[in-house]
């Protein structure tokens, strides 16, 4: 399977997000990576529902949103009808995951869930095939633009056996520093996703950028 890149809005001129959105569009992007902070789950707050909405009205690409707030669950319904497909809640901030991703499958989106760097991979064993896609943050979620950590390329390896041995087959993506220096390497070890921030929003030429990423898989 080729890898699919997802570029983080987060990282774009939210003065000009029509301009972004219609590049991202003409791209060759997989899906565009929305990126939910409530000032609470993380230490800062992005963007939230009006913006998504109209990110919503002008994408033609599938929103894969990134919600780092704590009980998600309240808001499920609202981001269906913000247009997310996938939907991915953090397993530090569900107190009941399994009822959570049954309740996204349930409205019709894709449930993702997303680990803090401090997760082991081990704790998914008892929810992974509920999940259509686990996100490893290779950086503490929060900001854009930080380093990537480096041990989380043992974690995609380490998810990759566990879905194998429980025959699963959900997608495993990258979210923090990812980049042309480590995307081989992590696509090498397993991942199917990347998401790009900086690396795609500070280049000289992002559509480029993009290529250059899907080149790798
Ligand atoms: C971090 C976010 C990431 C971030 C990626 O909390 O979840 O999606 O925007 O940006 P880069 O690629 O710059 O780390
Ligand atoms: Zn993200």
């Amino acid at each position: 399977m080729p890898v699919a890149v997802a570029p983080s809005i987060l990282l774009g001129d939210f003065a000009r997000l029509d301009h972004e959105i219609t590049w991202l569009n003409a791209s060759a992007a997989d899906y565009i990576h929305c990126d939910i902070m409530d000032g609470v789950f993380v230490p800062n707050i992005s963007f939230g529902m009006p913006v998504l909405e109209a990110i919503q009205r002008h994408a033609t690409k599938p929103l894969d949103v990134h919600l780092m707030i704590v009980q998600p669950e309240r808001y499920l319904e609202q981001f269906k009808a913000l247009g997310a497909h996938i939907l991915t809640v953090h397993f530090e901030a569900c107190t009941h995951l399994h009822r959570t991703l049954q309740a996204i499958r349930a409205l019709g989106m894709r449930p993702g869930i997303a680990l803090n760097p401090h997760t082991p991979v081990h704790l998914l064993s008892d929810v992974l095939p509920e999940a259509d896609l686990v996100c490893l943050m290779s950086v503490n979620p929060g900001f854009g633009g930080q380093a990537f950590i480096p041990r989380t390329l043992t974690k995609v390896q380490e998810l990759a056996k566990l879905r194998t041995s429980l025959g699963c087959s959900t997608l495993i993506e990258v979210d923090g520093g990812v980049g042309l220096n480590n995307a081989a390497s992590l696509i090498a070890a397993g991942a199917d996703v990347l998401v790009a921030g900086s690396s795609v929003f500070k280049a000289a030429d992002p559509t480029r950028a993009v290529l250059e990423l899907k080149a790798l898989g």
